[in-house]
């Protein structure tokens, strides 16, 4: 599932960057080597890292 259309980054690629340590959408971009483009997915990307077991558990 693709969560961000103008970088096609995936759901699995929000995940993996979330384990990595990602904490903020900016992190997320970054971790995949790309930025905020039109800033549409960043609410979703948002809660995404605060609905993750591993931020949760933090
Ligand atoms: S959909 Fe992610 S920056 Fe536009």
């Amino acid at each position: 599932m693709i969560v961000c259309s103008c970088n096609v980054i995936t759901m699995a690629q929000v995940k993996g960057a979330i384990a990595d340590g990602a904490s903020r959408p900016r992190d997320v971009y970054c971790a995949c080597g790309k930025s905020a483009q039109c800033g549409c997915c960043t609410p979703t990307i948002l809660s995404i890292i605060r609905e993750e077991p591993s931020r949760r558990a933090a």
